[in-house]
């Protein structure tokens, strides 16, 4: 569909959509398009095209998609007095934070900042801590990423390395959050970046999240500190971390809110992106490295015959794969296969220890994140299997070679790469 619009409005596009400059001149979050250069908008996302100079456009809508114009530019003249006062940081490279609550602005403002610096050809470096709605870097990851040129959506970005945190929500992770961004910045400053901006996850407000945003400030150190204030929300946040130098700015009256469900499907375009091109790869455990909090533990068993005859006895049957820890015992048992609660109670008084009983075949989907022996973020995989008896690993990625280490996430995925949640452990063990 062809559109004609006047100068001084904006075309505010919600995709899945296509959008082509076809004459005129139009600008989107500070970037100048160029003619004919064809943006997609993501479904659950909204661009505004800000139109410099009468412009037609080839639109092409996708399901659901919306098309309208409004009047003048919906960028608040706060971001741009913002981006001023960046240049007058002296520090390099100078670190600017992002402070906001969800759908505030937050991605935007960060794409905003860098096609504004690219302008003025500065080296831009751009630092995700938004595990939950990641642009750079599949979810449940931190990644940075340098800029080689202008964006319309840092989703197109190609992560220089990432760390997996293996939760969509920092309340989960703030400590590994924490260290995680910090040791990506510490690999951003080796570069040479004039700019290192860097973007945060929405969750401010209440306490612990301002401990956590606090904490995760002192450490990153930015030069300066923008907050998007859509109402009082940020205040305390604000206070907390008044030593630095912060600014405040507004939050576009035109953003598009999302729905919890619309969050979870942009992160599965996440998960399709980074698993594109996958097929399953069988790797030995005995070659791996394995990280895993709670669920399964998969590393090395000590137990010597005696000891596993003692376990076996107590509850009653032998499992297809069994670790002792100091605290507790997993068990792994057939899909078919049932221990007697009485024989757990028995097994756990006697042994002093939890025993942990899970079922072949609950493996199956976990989010895997996988490094090579430099600790090099490769790529994420999805657990299809463990094979407990031929000891092998079955993990559906597009990683092919040089896997070392295998870790663990909290998310699952079913076959279409949609999250489910994960089965609750401490019920398993009383409900064979
Ligand atoms: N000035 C604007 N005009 C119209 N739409 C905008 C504008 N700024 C941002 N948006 C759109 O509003 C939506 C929310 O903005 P954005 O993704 O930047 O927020 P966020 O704070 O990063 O959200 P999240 O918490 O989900 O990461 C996006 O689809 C974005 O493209
Ligand atoms: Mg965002």
């Amino acid at each position: 569909m062809k559109m004609n619009v006047k100068d001084g409005k904006t075309l505010l596009v919600d995709g899945p959509a296509s959008v082509t400059l076809v004459s005129g001149k139009a600008e989107v979050f500070g970037y100048a398009l160029r003619n004919m250069e064809k943006v997609v908008i993501r479904d659950g996302k909204r661009m505004p095209f800000f139109i410099k100079e009468p412009a037609t456009f080839n639109v092409a809508l996708g399901e659901n998609a919306n098309v309208e114009e409004v009047d003048g530019n919906t960028i608040p003249t706060s971001w741009d007095e913002a981006y001023e006062e960046l240049l007058t940081v002296q520090t390099k490279p100078a670190v600017a934070l992002v402070l906001g609550t969800v759908d505030s602005g937050k991605t935007s403002f960060c794409t905003y900042l860098v096609n504004k610096l690219l302008n003025e050809k500065r080296k831009v470096a751009i630092l995700d801590g938004d595990l939950g709605q990641s642009d750079i870097g599949p979810p449940c990851t931190l990644a940075y990423a340098f800029v080689p040129r202008h964006v319309t959506d840092l989703f197109n970005l190609e992560a220089k390395n990432a760390f997996f945190v293996g939760v969509t929500s920092p309340s989960r992770a703030a400590e590994k959050v924490i260290y995680g961004l910090t040791l990506l910045k510490s690999e951003i400053l080796s570069g040479n970046s004039d700019f290192v901006i860097v973007n945060t996850d929405g969750w401010v407000e209440g306490e612990d999240a301002v401990r956590y945003k606090a904490q995760l400030i002192e450490k990153i150190e930015p030069s300066i500190i923008y907050c998007i204030q859509q109402d009082e929300k940020l205040k305390p946040l604000i206070e907390a971390v008044k030593l630095f130098r912060t600014v405040i700015i507004d939050s576009p009256q035109t953003i598009k809110q999302r729905s919890r469900d619309k969050r979870r499907s942009l992160r599965e375009l996440g998960y399709i992106k980074y698993l594109k091109n996958s097929r399953v790869q069988s790797i030995p455990m005995s070659w791996l490295k394995i990280e895993s909090d709670e669920f399964l533990v998969l590393g090395k068993n000590f137990l010597d015959k005696r000891r596993e005859r003692e376990i076996y006895d107590l509850l009653g049957m032998k499992p297809l794969y069994m670790v002792e820890l100091r605290d507790r015992i997993y068990v792994v048992i057939g899909r078919n296969r049932w221990i007697n609660p009485e024989n757990i109670k028995r097994a756990e008084e006697a042994l002093g220890k939890r025993v942990v009983v899970t079922f072949k075949g609950d493996e199956k989907g976990f989010l895997l994140a996988l490094y090579n022996d430099e600790k090099k973020f490769l790529g994420i995989g999805v657990l299809r299997e463990i094979d407990y008896r031929r000891k092998v690993i079955k993990i559906f990625t597009p990683v092919s070679s040089g896997i070392s280490t295998v870790i663990f996430g909290k998310v699952k995925l079913d076959e279409n790469l949609k999250e489910v949640s994960p089965p609750i452990i401490e019920e398993r063990v009383k409900i064979p």
